[in-house]
């Protein structure tokens, strides 16, 4: 029986009030708080039962501790945006409640993003018997439990792993994001990056592609290489491994407009004189594009996510795969959102319910592959996110 305080309101909050509401034995008291209280007060009015919305500014460290000092809660779930971050930690520290997030921080100025920040924290978490576990999503989230799933059961070592993000759905209009518009657009348009020996390997933005044939006749879409922040803390987390790769698929009109769109400078973060004032085109642009949460009725197929792994069991070589396959329309069904909001929201919870359970615990800052893998993929079979593992290799990468 526990308090959450579950910060931001948009796609992925959607999914993770929805699941946690259902769930009162765990969830016993919930708020929602976020900038814009009305789109706490919709998504509560969704729901079978009655959970409190508050207004907040998260960038305002004193606004949130008042509120996590009033309300009480044990454990405070940000999914806001990166940006909140270190915001929300620093709330945490001084309150002392555990800290849950599922992107690691960004700031807001520089398209930039890595775990160092967030890991600074450690000593003051610790020193505060306090557990920060970053990186509760799908990606990264469950594509890390899957490696370390794989590394307990399957292999005495891992040696490499490729990370492979399909999205196969089809919301009809020539072009969207599925989530928040500026963390997307920021994160593809970065240089590609992966993790080879102990070093990073830069890429320029989506110069390395492969055809994927995806199981289950998902489709075969190009898979592009990209920077994802797990690739981070695996390197760090794994032993033994010795490289690291994710794979995302985009279709061709997605990359036509993004170019179009660079070209004309409308992805820039900076900051531009317009009829006197100053604006950042890629919030200009994020809000003239659908908004991420209008997508979930009108997305139809699935979404395919999973990792291939390599390494070595009593001395020979093996792969696995892992992975998820989610359906758009299923899950609008069940909690009025598209898949992409689902894979996200559904694992947010799970992890929240691991530490509310005691099933997951520590002082200090840790990514969730630290954890142990087992009671998390159990949840995920039966709150909506079953897996399947394959004994060999579904995608040629090299
Ligand atoms: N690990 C994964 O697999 C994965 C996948 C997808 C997304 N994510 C992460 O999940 C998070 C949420 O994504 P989303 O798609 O749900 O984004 P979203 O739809 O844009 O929602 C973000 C919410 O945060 C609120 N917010 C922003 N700044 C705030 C502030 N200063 N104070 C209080 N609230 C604030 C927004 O308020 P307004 O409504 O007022 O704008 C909005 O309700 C992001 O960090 C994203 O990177 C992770």
């Amino acid at each position: 029986m526990s308090k959450v305080l579950i910060i931001g309101a948009g796609g992925v909050s959607g999914v993770l009030v929805h699941k946690c509401a259902a769930l009162p034995e765990v969830f016993s008291e919930i708020m929602l708080a976020s900038r814009t209280k009305s789109k706490c007060d919709a998504i509560a009015a969704q729901l079978d039962r009655p959970i409190q919305t508050a207004q907040v500014n998260a960038d305002h460290v004193p606004e949130l501790v008042e509120l996590i000092q009033s309300f009480g809660p044990e454990l405070v779930i940000n999914v806001a945006l990166p940006y909140q971050d270190l915001h929300i930690m620093d709330a945490c520290l001084e309150t002392g409640v555990h800290y849950l997030d599922t992107a690691n921080y960004e700031p807001e100025d520089t398209a930039k993003f890595e775990y160092q920040w967030q890991w600074d924290y450690h000593e003051r978490f610790k020193d505060a018997g306090i557990m920060a576990l970053l990186g509760s999503g799908f990606d990264p989230g469950v594509t890390s439990v899957f490696c370390t799933y794989i590394q307990k059961h399957h292999l005495d070592e891992i040696h490499t792993i490729d990370i492979i993000d399909v999205n196969a759905g089809d919301h009809g209009y020539p072009f969207a994001t599925n989530f928040n518009p500026e963390i997307n657009i920021r994160e593809v348009t970065s240089k590609g990056r992966y993790w080879a020996k102990g070093e990073w390997i830069e890429t320029a933005p989506l110069s390395i592609k492969r055809s994927f044939e995806v199981p289950e006749n998902i489709g075969t879409p190009n898979i592009y290489l990209m920077y994802h922040e797990e690739l981070e803390s695996l390197g760090k987390h794994i032993p033994g491994l010795q490289r690291a790769r994710f794979w995302m698929s985009f279709g061709d009109a997605y990359l036509k407009h993004l170019e179009v769109l660079g070209n004309v400078g409308m992805t820039r973060i900076d900051e531009v004189e317009f009829n006197g004032q100053k604006i950042v085109p890629l919030q200009f642009l994020k809000a003239l594009l659908p908004d991420p949460a209008s997508l979930g009725p009108r997305t139809k197929g699935k979404t395919w996510i999973g990792c291939q792994v390599t390494g070595i069991k009593k001395g020979e070589s093996k792969t696995f795969t892992i992975y998820n396959t989610s359906d758009h329309e299923a899950c609008y069904a069940e909690v009025q959102s598209q898949a992409i909001s689902y894979t996200t929201g559904v694992p947010c919870m799970i992890g929240s319910k691991m530490i509310l359970e005691k099933k997951w615990t520590g002082k200090g800052v840790f990514n969730i592959e630290q954890m142990d893998p087992d009671p998390f993929m159990d949840n995920l079979n039966t709150y909506g996110l079953p897996w399947k593992i394959i004994n060999g290799p579904v995608a040629k990468l090299d």
